[in-house]
């Protein structure tokens, strides 16, 4: 095991081909400092990074434990990101959810600790569930209100729905995973670090529908579908549920200084999010249009309208919502000297210039 920050390490990443994953691998690939298993079923969003000397891609399904065994023996440290992750799922194929967030990533954990390899592992701000306001009702309701909304790592709860609210389990699982490794970690058994992302946002982020994948993407990809293929923007439950949107640079800037500095990043857990970039889903629609438009002026034909649906008939029985997350990022601002730097205006205006560059 490499034992200072400049010894060259081998890193095995999970998901190497999604979203983050793709981002972290070329971003890790563009240091030249490691070298990289990167194991997943879809290559698609990292041709350019296939043939680097320093990556190994292996296409293949993780959920086979003798080669997922083979693959951790040779890195120092694991980075798991590979999940089901959209929402649209959650109370769809719950079982599946289950499955790849709990049942398949809780044989990870156990070969890690047998084989004494460090684990980043992906859990989700999700954890913390419906949120203060969603349980102290309209009391709370001013999204000026002070201190209530700040989740911190260690301090805060994670308050979930009923469990007929099928949505709740991806973050059941994702949380029932979190614990697992915090005792094995606690224990003295595991070296750790569990990321709880808050919604990042880039170019690639997930498909559009009926172009490359089938389904209900997240919802910068809905709202990108709506406006390259003129569509309307729909707003469920009235989009008055607010996210703080994190860029992707941003993020993968935070998870490198966490691979970097194992001393300061073990057997902790870092929100990485940007508090300053909140908005509410309705703000984000009426954003993203006013980018778009700015962005292709030659455009003549009108802009989409945004309507309102209900979550029943958007994603079907079963969906919740969280109404409002703001991370405290003081731990990794003092742990690891991470700060967000991009703002949401930046990060969507690039993720907008990517999805029209690839997609038409
Ligand atoms: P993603 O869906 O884009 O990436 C997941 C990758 O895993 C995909 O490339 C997929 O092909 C691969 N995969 C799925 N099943 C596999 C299997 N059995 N074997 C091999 N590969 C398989 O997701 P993402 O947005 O990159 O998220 C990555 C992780 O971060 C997930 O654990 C997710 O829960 C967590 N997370 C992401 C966000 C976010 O903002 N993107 C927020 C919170 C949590
Ligand atoms: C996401 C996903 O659970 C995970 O990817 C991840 O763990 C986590 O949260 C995260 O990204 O940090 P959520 O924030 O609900 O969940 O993600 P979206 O699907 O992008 O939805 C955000 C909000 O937009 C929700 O209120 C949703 O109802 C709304 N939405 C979505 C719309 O109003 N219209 C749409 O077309 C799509």
């Amino acid at each position: 095991m490499p034992t200072s920050e400049t010894s060259r390490e081998t890193l095995c990443i999970l998901g190497c081909g999604g979203f983050i994953g793709s981002h972290l691998t070329r971003a890790l690939l563009n240091s030249g400092r490691y070298d990289i298993i990167g194991l997943d079923i879809d290559d698609s969003k990292i041709p350019d990074c296939l043939q680097h000397p320093l990556l190994t891609f292996v296409n293949a399904n993780i959920y086979d434990s003798t080669l997922l065994k083979k693959h951790i023996t040779q890195c120092d440290t694991v980075i798991s990101l590979v999940a089901l992750c959209n929402p649209a799922l959650y109370n769809t194929i719950p079982l599946q959810v289950i499955n790849s967030n709990f049942i398949q990533p809780l044989e990870l954990v156990k070969i890690c600790a047998e084989l004494k390899k460090r684990l980043i592992h992906f859990s989700t701000c999700e954890v913390y569930g419906k949120t203060v306001q969603g349980l102290a009702g309209d009391a709370l309701k001013n999204p000026n209100a002070p201190g209530n909304y700040i989740l911190k790592e260690d301090e805060s709860p994670n308050i979930l729905g009923p469990v007929s609210a099928q949505r709740w389990s991806y973050a059941s699982a994702k949380e029932l995973l979190e614990r697992v490794i915090y005792a094995y970690g606690a224990e003295g058994t595991l070296n750790y670090t569990i990321i709880r992302p808050f919604n990042f946002i880039g170019p690639r982020m997930d498909f559009i529908p009926g172009v490359d994948e089938e389904g209900i993407p997240r919802v910068l990809a809905c709202f990108m579908d709506a406006l390259m293929f003129k569509k309307p923007l729909k707003l469920v439950d009235g989009g008055e549920n607010r996210r703080c949107f994190t860029s992707i640079y941003d993020a993968v800037d935070a998870i490198i200084r966490i691979v970097r500095l194992p001393k300061h990043a073990n057997n902790q857990i870092f929100n990485i999010g940007n508090p300053n970039n909140e908005i509410s889903i309705a703000g984000l629609a009426k954003k993203m249009m006013e980018i778009f438009l700015r962005i292709t002026p030659s455009k003549t034909e009108p802009l989409p309208e945004i309507v309102h649906v209900s979550s029943k008939e958007f994603y079907g029985e079963g969906y919740e919502d969280s109404d409002r997350r703001i991370p405290d990022i003081s731990k990794a601002q003092n742990l690891l000297g991470w700060v967000p730097k991009i703002s949401l205006d930046e990060a969507l205006t690039d993720a907008i210039h990517s999805y029209l560059q690839f997609y038409l």
